[in-house]
């Protein structure tokens, strides 16, 4: 136990060896826009990460924040514990071998009720590994799909609107969309902007907004206070400010270094302290920051990136709380991002996140703007099977679940295949060899196996070579040469040629209350033996002291 002292006397400690958790509590504590101690609890998370990591047999670390995910409108809001749950997503993606969970409770808790939780938390068993307690009652995440906001945001000619990140892929289209909602004076800052802007400034004169350009960097104080004091006198009055800025690049938890951390926290945290208290003797109307779909999923390589999406998220919560305006979006994956085929976009892109086209997505500014519009939205387009199949060979992704059902109840049932016409047609006595060469026809060809090569149809789908992202592929041909919709989870359910027949058999009435029941026990058989397995292999990488 590290961290809050009371509730390491409630919990006990012993001497790491002989530990199976270890709990990460920093004490609630301190501002809630205090940037430093963000900085020190992540680099404190990391260490402790990166240590447990390295040993042999390691235990699994869990953290404990207070009032990190605001549950409702008004509940306390802490940012600083919410790079906690940026980092702890990342972890789980790249060191699901130490990764336990997080647990969110009120910092009025005691220490005594927050430790029952953990506990409760460390032996649940049942997959959430992000918790929050509020009220007596535990919340875990999940993605709800919305309808769009009734009431635009329009901006008025009046008011000028800075935009911090001018000149990256965002940035520009940023620009463009705020005149086209009105903005008669936009103020673009980046450190170096050349002439990247000059040909769009020309054109927003055209169409009777101004652009004027500012070289600055946002977290030099003295730079922006005398920027700020612009406004008002040279500048129309400050009617919005949105923060888009970047830098940092991927790099492992174990290889991060004090300086990654630094570059990738300075344009997010240091910027929005700079903003932030500069704003408060303004009256803007719109603090809109840019934030992540990585803070919600993580992304392997990025924790520090992840560790400022959750910051941002739960900063635009705490100024709302104190009567300001705030709205954060977490953006899914844009185009022009990922085909530049930059590390950080092939983890995304891999991961099932759909590039959006950057003109469709900056649309959706206006609606997350408006004033019926929540505190916080996220923005993506994703394959979302895939996206649950990639991430989850890694460990559990509970937040999409509800997106998953939904999807998979919407596709329901199409038209009778080809394929399907011949089993039908086809002596009752046949159907399940048709279907097993069925299925191992399309299996063989996902895997790349040569067509004349025999497979043992007690043989896992796994053990043959295939990964996750074929298994939806599997899963899918079969949905479409079938016509049925099957769950994303199929091949997961019934790994082996002979239990998926068996099942499938079953799915589509061909099968007699004998083969029901073989179905049943096959898909448990085949199941249990495949996670025997991989307990098995497990336990073998863990000796050989492979991590991730
Ligand atoms: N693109 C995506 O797919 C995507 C997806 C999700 C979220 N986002 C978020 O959207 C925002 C913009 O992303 P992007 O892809 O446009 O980033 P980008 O292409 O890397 O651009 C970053 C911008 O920030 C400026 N900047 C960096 N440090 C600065 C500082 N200290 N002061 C002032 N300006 C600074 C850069 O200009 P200088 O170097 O000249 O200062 C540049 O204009 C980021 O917050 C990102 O996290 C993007």
């Amino acid at each position: 136990m590290l961290g809050d002292d009371e509730l390491a006397a409630e919990l006990g400690s012993g001497p790491l060896g002989t530990v199976d958790n270890v709990l990460y509590a920093p004490v609630a504590g301190g501002s809630s826009i205090d940037v430093p101690s963000a900085y020190a609890m992540f680099n404190e998370a990391r260490r402790i990460a990166t240590e447990l990591i390295a040993l042999p047999s390691p235990p699994k670390l869990f953290f404990l924040t207070r009032n990190a995910q605001p549950v409702v409108d008004g509940d306390r809001a802490n940012p600083v514990h919410a790079v906690l749950w940026g980092l702890g997503r990342t972890l789980a993606l790249e060191h699901p071998e130490i990764w336990g969970g997080v647990i969110d409770v009120d910092e009025s808790m005691p220490a005594v009720l927050a430790a029952r939780h953990v506990r409760t938390e460390a032996t649940a068993g049942d997959g959430e590994d992000q918790v929050v307690y509020r009220s007596g009652a535990r919340h875990v995440p999940r993605l709800e799909p919305t309808a769009a906001t009734t009431s635009d945001a329009v901006l008025t000619k009046e008011g000028s609107h800075l935009v911090i990140g001018a000149t990256g892929h965002i940035g520009p289209h940023l620009i463009q969309q705020l005149a086209d909602m009105g903005a008669g004076t936009i103020v673009a800052v980046s450190r170096n902007p050349g002439e990247k802007l000059k040909d769009l400034g020309r054109q927003l004169a055209s169409s009777g907004t101004t652009l004027v350009e500012v070289a600055a960097d946002v977290t030099d104080e003295k730079a922006m206070t005398a920027l700020f004091d612009r406004f008002g006198t040279d500048l129309p009055a400050l009617e919005g400010i949105y923060l888009a800025a970047f830098a940092g690049g991927p790099v492992t938890l174990a290889d991060m270094t004090d300086d990654d951390v630094n570059t990738m926290f300075r344009p997010k945290l240091d910027a929005l302290g700079v903003l932030n208290a500069l704003s408060l003797t303004t009256s803007v109307r719109h603090f809109v920051l840019f934030s992540s779909i990585s803070g919600l999923l993580g992304s392997r390589w990025l924790a520090h990136y992840t560790a400022t999406s959750t910051f941002l998220d739960t900063f635009a919560s705490a100024r709302r709380n104190i009567g300001l305006p705030a709205t954060v979006v977490n953006w899914g994956l844009w185009k022009s991002l990922a085909d530049l085929q930059t590390d950080a976009g092939e983890v995304m892109s891999n991961a099932g996140l759909e590039p959006m086209p950057d003109e469709v997505a900056i649309r959706a500014l206006p609606l997350v703007m408006g004033s019926d519009a929540p505190v916080r939205t996220t923005v993506v387009d994703a394959d979302w099977p895939l996206l649950a199949a990639a991430y989850r060979t890694r460990g559990a992704l509970r937040i999409v679940d509800d997106v998953l059902a939904r999807e998979e109840a919407a596709n329901g049932e199409a038209p009778e295949s080809e394929f399907r016409k011949e089993l039908r047609e086809c002596p009752p006595e046949r159907r399940r060899e048709m279907l097993a060469d069925h299925i191992v026809a399309m299996a063989s060809a996902v895997i790349g196996l040569r067509p004349d090569q025999a497979l043992d149809p007690e043989a896992g789908f796994f053990q043959l070579g295939m990964d996750s992202l074929m298994s939806v592929t599997l899963q899918r041909r079969l949905s479409a040469s079938l016509g049925i919709a099957l769950p994303a989870a199929l091949i997961y359910e019934y790994p082996t040629i002979s239990s998926l027949t068996d099942a499938l058999c079953e799915r589509m009435g061909y099968a007699t209350a004998e083969q029901s029941s073989a179905a049943a026990r096959s898909g448990l058989g085949a199941r249990a033996q495949q996670r025997a397995r991989a307990r098995k292999g497990a336990a073998a990488n863990r000796l050989k002291g492979h991590v991730g």
